[in-house]
């Protein structure tokens, strides 16, 4: 089985794909929000501090259980927990990173989708393009109700959504890409993709930010407005909880870590490659595309056009109103919007595909590597999922927030702080260092050691008991009929993967048996 698994097949193309993993939606789109919500200047602390005990320890530890996982044949986290843990349910905890990335990609997708759509419609000329007048908010209006239009959320309904059949159309086309990628396999499909789609991302971030940094505003503000509301440091929001959460949320979503995607992709490193500096160089350039791209697009667009306090009432409103209503109004006033508003759309889409890949990859894996299937029919069965779960998302308001909840900010630091207790506890730290640092290609200073020992599962466990205190009464007490659909699906997804995993074992120890 071991040398039948994929390979990437350059050490570039390795990179790309992995930053193709990290930089998505998350570095454009929520950052951007983020940020924004959480007071600009005040954010940028807590996510610096996160970045270095949490992101980068974790990013680490990910890799390392990917090459471990890789070297025999298993490319999920199912079967690395199964070989450090050496407990009956370790597998069964492992199965967390294959569910995780699988439940965010149902609504990944579809968000993607919009990307797409929004990009033609921009080139095209059918988005809105009145010109600026009134306060923001009465400015804004026709652009909010073309995106509410869109997803279907102005209806009555308190429970359906009814987009219209173009949303539904571009969401097909957009997960069939998906699976096309996919089936095409590591090297020829996904490592393909991302020679491509990174460095177009760079070229569109960079003619977009040329494009922001020389637009002025009737009021005088121009690009250090912007500029100023991220970097300027602020220090009054240091104790607030809040802001720490949502920093250290961020940094798990932004670099893909807690997802188990990262571990996938490193499954696929050639024998007796370096973890250490490809993950420094994966979080990097991540790092770059996030806070001097994505954070210098849409926030500093905004705040030339509608000031510092507007900006942030528009994050405050919803995660989408910033990238999708707030980036057309501004370029519905700007010359050549239409070709901007393309390049902005076009650019989260092809930031959103390579991500989404990524985030489909660890089932994929798992049912090649633990079911002995072929990629063609792993892919399928994949796709089937993703496709008939979406559903939910599409029609079913609210859904796509509980998810987003549940799995794309609670799971993941659940599962982060697993691995790094499994790591640095359950394998043993040494072990663990000694890991890490096989075939490395630079030194890791030696503070990590104690960082990802003792502050990263300590940073996680606090921000989880936080959370646990603050906000999970409130959230409990919601109990709509769509809240619990999406809760439902969630319990049905993990039976689903507990049954396979069990399944998988089975015929496991059928073939040991066969095989004496
Ligand atoms: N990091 C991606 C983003 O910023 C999301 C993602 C997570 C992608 C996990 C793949 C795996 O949008």
């Amino acid at each position: 089985m071991v040398q039948n698994r994929e390979v990437w097949s350059t050490r570039l193309g390795l990179i790309l794909a992995v930053a193709g993993n990290a930089i998505g939606l998350g570095n454009f789109l929520r950052f951007p929000v983020q940020a924004a919500d959480n007071g600009g200047g005040a954010f940028m602390i807590p996510y610096m501090i996160s970045l270095i005990l949490l992101g980068i320890p974790l990013v680490w530890v990910e890799w390392t259980l990917g090459r471990y996982g890789g070297e025999r044949g298993h490319g999920t986290a199912v079967a690395v927990f199964d070989y450090i843990w050496k407990k009956p349910y370790a597998k069964y905890i492992g199965i967390l990173g294959v569910m995780i990335p699988l439940v965010v990609v149902v609504y990944y997708v579809y968000i993607e989708s919009w990307t797409l759509a929004f990009s033609i419609f921009s080139l095209i000329g059918a988005v809105p393009h009145e010109h600026m007048n009134g306060s923001a908010a009465e400015y804004l209006k026709p652009f909010k109700d073309f995106l509410l239009s869109f997803i279907g959320a102005n209806s009555e309904s308190p429970i359906f959504l009814n987009p219209p059949l173009s949303a539904y159309l571009f969401f097909v086309i957009t997960m069939f890409l998906n699976a096309y990628i996919l089936y095409r396999g590591v090297s020829a499909g996904i490592e393909k993709v991302a020679r491509f789609a990174m460095p177009t991302i760079f070229i569109l971030a960079i003619i977009l930010l040329i494009r922001v940094f020389t637009m002025t505003s009737p009021e005088g503000r121009n690009f250090l407005d912007g500029l100023g509301f991220l970097w300027n440091p602020d220090f009054s929001a240091l104790t607030d909880p809040k802001v720490w959460l949502a920093a250290a949320g961020q940094i798990f979503f932004t670099l893909s870590i807690g997802f188990g995607a990262i571990l996938t992709y490193a499954s696929y490193l050639k024998p007796k490659s370096d973890v250490a500096l490809n993950g420094l160089a994966g979080a990097s350039v991540n790092e770059f595309a996030e806070v001097i791209l994505g954070g210098s697009i849409a926030i500093t667009a905004s705040v030339i056009f509608f000031g510092v306090m507007s900006t942030q009432e528009i994050a405050h409103q919803g995660a989408f109103n910033l990238g999708f209503i707030a980036m057309p109004a501004i370029f519905a006033n700007t010359p050549l919007g239409e070709l901007f508003g393309f390049i902005w759309f076009l650019l989260l889409f092809f930031a959103g595909i390579t991500s989404s890949i990524a985030l489909s990859q660890p089932a994929v894996a798992f049912l090649e590597d633990e079911f002995g299937l072929e990629r063609k029919k792993a892919v399928l069965y994949l796709s089937i999922f993703v496709f008939v779960s979406a559903h939910l998302v599409i029609f079913f308001k609210g859904v796509l927030d509980e998810l987003d909840f549940w799995v794309g900010t609670v799971g993941l630091a659940l599962f982060a702080f697993l691995e790094a207790v499994l790591f640095m506890w359950i394998f043993d730290s040494k072990k663990a260092w000694e890991e890490l640092n096989k075939y490395a290609d630079i030194k890791i200073p030696h503070i990590f050691y104690y960082i990802m020992k003792y502050v990263s599962p300590l940073f996680i466990l606090i921000i989880l008991t936080t959370w646990v205190i603050n906000d999970l009464p409130g959230k409990l007490e919601q109990s709509s009929l769509n809240v619990w659909i999406a809760r439902g699906f969630l319990i049905f997804t993990i039976i689903l993967g507990i049954i396979l995993v069990k399944k998988a074992w089975e015929k496991r120890e059928q073939r040991k048996v066969k095989n004496g």
